[in-house]
């Protein structure tokens, strides 16, 4: 093999390298290609931008979520950290902030809008829910410790030991119940 050859084949070598990564996923991809659902629930669009049992991430999970016009969240608290982006259209965070009662209580309100940014307080119950009419609300997720470990709540007065775990949560379902080496 000449010189030239031999170089060529190190560096095609490197660049195969670096276009996979340890989950063997390309290091960039085409958020509109990755798989996207509703998982069961109506007015949601979910797609795993990075997760923990789908991508092998450690740390930290992040989501593009799209609600349509009067969709949201359920009720839920989580141990986890959670920061939220708003791309796209607008709507309401409903966060009971006070952990010292024993149900979370009427919640505070907040206005979401394009372009905004939030996090929930660990373990704070919490809803989005897009109340704007007219537009989908569009949201970039990044949480801590996944996968997430969820607990729902029927409505705002339900004592917090009456939450309901919900895990594996929706989009780790499937993931959870079909071993990812088994092909
Ligand atoms: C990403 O995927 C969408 C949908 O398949 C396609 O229309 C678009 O051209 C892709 N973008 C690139 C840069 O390949
Ligand atoms: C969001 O805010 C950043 C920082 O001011 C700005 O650069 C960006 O253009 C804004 N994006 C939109 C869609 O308004």
């Amino acid at each position: 093999m000449s010189a030239l050859l031999f170089f060529l084949f190190l560096f095609s070598d490197v660049i195969e390298a670096s276009f996979f990564s340890a989950s063997g996923e390309p290091i960039v991809r085409n958020i509109s290609e990755l798989a996207q659902s509703n998982y069961g629930r109506g007015g949601l669009s979910h797609v795993t931008v990075a997760g923990s049992v789908l991508h092998g991430f450690k740390e930290v999970e992040v989501w593009l979520q799209t609600f349509a016009p009067g969709s949201g969240t359920p009720i839920h608290r989580h141990s986890c950290e959670e920061v939220f982006i708003v791309l796209k259209g607008s709507g309401t965070l409903y966060l009971a902030s006070s952990s010292h009662k024993q149900y979370p209580g009427k919640p505070e309100e907040y206005h979401l809008f394009s372009n905004s940014t939030f996090h929930i307080p660990v373990n704070d119950v919490h809803q989005v829910k897009n109340t704007n009419k007219d537009e989908d609300l569009q949201v970039l997720v990044v949480i801590s410790r996944p996968p997430a470990k969820v607990f729902i709540y029927k409505d705002w007065s339900m004592p917090h030991t009456a939450a309901k775990l919900k895990f594996p949560y929706y989009w780790d379902e499937e993931y959870f119940q079909s071993p990812k080496d088994e092909l």
